[in-house]
């Protein structure tokens, strides 16, 4: 028998329509971000791709679509909403990052974005990720990070704290959400 918890009991389910609703908000407000950093990238050819964590998988669809010759494998825990949609070079696994391997140097790209930062493992998984990159490869990690919005010591925030309030605040019906507490650090790290 499984010694896994079922997915429904994670903090972060796919169960229900508000779980879906999460997902699609963090889509909204992160992919043309993240998108904007692939494009950046060279040229990774036909290597194979590793999107894990893939939410509802719209960074895995738009992988298969960017990277025709590529082969894209996407993992999650609860696969119950995510197709391919008719793209040959993308499938869909159900893989535990803190459990499950991949062969080693398998992938020319690696992509987790949100992931990471929900795993009190992570210092063990980082290692084991960064084996499944071929030499030579991308491993691109996006983690939040909320700045002020106001001042923060470097550009990217500005844009990032923003788009990644904004439709939690939306959604929470509750416009002093998106609004970080007068007392968080102008500068960060904070050096008063
Ligand atoms: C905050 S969501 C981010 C989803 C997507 N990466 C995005 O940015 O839109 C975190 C995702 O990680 C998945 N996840 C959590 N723990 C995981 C694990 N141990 N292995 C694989 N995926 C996991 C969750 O099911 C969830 O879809």
């Amino acid at each position: 028998m499984s010694t896994r918890p079922a997915h429904t009991d994670l903090p972060y389910s796919h169960a229900g329509d508000e779980d879906q609703a999460r997902l699609e908000a963090l889509s909204e407000a992160l992919d043309p971000i993240t998108i904007s950093v692939l494009e950046a990238l060279p040229d990774t050819g036909d290597a194979a791709c590793l999107e894990l964590g893939a939410g509802n998988g719209t960074i895995a669809r738009w992988m298969a679509d960017h990277l025709p010759s590529a082969q894209v494998t996407a993992t999650e825990l609860d696969l119950r909403h995510l197709e391919a949609e008719g793209r040959k070079n993308l499938d869909f696994v159900r893989h535990d990052v803190t459990q499950d391997q991949f062969p080693e140097v398998a992938f020319g790209l690696i992509h987790a974005r949100w992931l990471l930062h929900h795993l009190p493992v992570r210092e063990r998984v980082l290692p084991e990720i960064t084996k499944w990159l071929a030499p030579g490869g991308h491993l691109v990690l996006e983690e939040p990070a909320l700045f002020p919005p106001c001042r923060p010591p470097r550009t990217s925030p500005t844009a990032v704290s923003p788009s990644a309030l904004s439709p939690c605040s939306r959604s929470a019906s509750a416009p002093t959400a998106a609004r970080p507490p007068s007392t968080w650090p102008a500068i960060w790290p904070n050096s008063a």
